[in-house]
């Protein structure tokens, strides 16, 4: 009787995903804190700075209407029409505004194109290392994330070599690329993704395309699949140019065959999405120059740790193409970057979060900064690692 109650209570495996390590990291900066400590916090990958200013005024004035109700299931058709548009003027490639769709963050772009295109058992593949809910979204919605290898001599891109030897041991429907990326901070060339794309469609393979790091791009201008193929889902968010995590708000282009499967979807997984949050990002576009001030500063932080690590002790790191990571490879000093991390938390108060949380395979070599922060927090970690590396 109880063993029939108790089994009431057991999750469903497919449930059963691995929890994020940055959030121990968390709580262990937190700990030191109460403590009186003052941590320097790259661990987490985000902006530190608001949403702009005429977002956040929209928001107030809507606030002050009183009356927030659903939306289209595709979102504000001004809001579609504004993203669209954001496509003709950053990348010089019209979108057709009915291909925008309106989404809770790209966290909630992935479920509604992960079930618009995959059956379950499909296999798609990611990059290793990469964005670990990738893999555990895909795996709670019955697919099977294939971890692809990346090495250095392509920036820890996915390769058409790489891509096509996966598919030939076992067939593969699907393939997500992102650039920039996270954990690595890299980027592929527009020629890379071309590459890319041209085989997995030849191939028969959907391609989805992570674009949510687009607008902070220091080694090169990232190029969006959006110009290179119709058939390629793009995901982006508002979260990390546009400084808007916790509105929760991002958008997909999709192909045009798959908006009415999408706006299904949409409609009764969520009905829509925050309407307060629509009507912020719609203004935030309007917002360009504090981004591009926010983005400036992200681009002398990268400068700093670029010049500062390799004095403090830490020179083998990836190369620091876009989003605000920095991948260092700890290997030197430690086998298990966790127990480095936790080192340098604990004894220097510089959080950074061990590669594990992002490449099962090598991240026990790895871990990432993220670079968000002010240039004073830079400078301050920078001699921090040097003097706790030395000492
Ligand atoms: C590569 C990548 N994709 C997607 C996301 C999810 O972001 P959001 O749901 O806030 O748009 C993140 C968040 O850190 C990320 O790093």
């Amino acid at each position: 009787m109880l063993d029939r109650a108790n089994r009431l209570l057991v999750p469903s495996a497919r449930s059963n995903v691995p929890p994020f390590m940055v959030m121990d990291v968390m709580a262990e900066a937190a700990r030191i804190e109460a403590a009186g400590g003052h941590v320097i916090h790259m661990e987490v990958g985000q902006p530190a700075a608001p949403a702009p200013r005429t977002a956040l005024n929209a928001a107030s004035a809507a606030l002050a209407t009183g009356r927030l109700q659903y939306t289209e299931a595709l979102g504000i058709p001004s809001l579609r029409g504004r993203i669209a548009r954001h496509y003709a003027e950053s990348y010089r490639q019209p979108v057709d505004m009915g291909r925008i769709v309106v989404t809770t963050g790209s966290s909630g772009g992935f479920i509604l194109a992960f079930l618009t295109l995959f059956e379950p058992g499909d296999r798609v593949a990611v990059a290793n290392p990469g964005y670990p809910p990738y893999r555990h979204i895909l795996t709670a919605l019955g697919c099977e994330p294939v971890l692809i290898e990346t090495v250095p001599e392509s920036r820890h891109a996915l390769t058409p070599e790489a891509l096509l030897a996966a598919h030939r041991q076992k067939p593969l429907q699907g393939i997500l690329v992102a650039s920039p990326a996270n954990p690595t901070g890299t980027m592929m060339t527009a020629d890379a993704l071309k590459a890319l794309i041209v085989a997995a469609e030849g191939e028969g393979i959907r391609v989805i395309s992570d674009e949510i790091y687009h607008g902070l791009d220091y080694a090169f201008p990232a190029e969006t699949a959006a110009r290179l193929s119709d058939r390629v889902l793009v995901i982006n968010s508002f979260s990390k140019y546009f400084c808007m995590t916790g509105w929760r708000i991002g958008w997909m282009v999709v192909p045009e065959p798959l908006v009415r499967p999408v706006e299904r979807l949409q409609q009764n997984l969520a009905i829509s999405v925050p309407t307060l949050a629509q009507i912020a990002a719609e203004a935030a576009f309007d917002g360009r120059d504090e981004m591009e001030a926010v983005k400036h500063g992200y681009e002398e932080n990268r400068r700093i740790l670029i010049e500062g690590l390799p004095r403090a002790g830490l020179e083998k790191f990836l190369p620091v193409d876009g989003a605000f990571y920095l991948y260092a490879d700890v290997s030197r000093f430690s086998e298990d970057s966790a127990v480095f991390a936790r080192r340098m938390l604990n004894e220097a108060h510089v959080a950074a979060t061990p590669g594990v949380d992002f490449d099962p395979i090598h991240g026990k070599n790895f871990i990432r900064f993220c670079y968000a922060g002010s240039a004073a927090e830079m400078h301050e970690a920078v001699a921090r690692i040097g003097k706790w590396l030395r000492g």
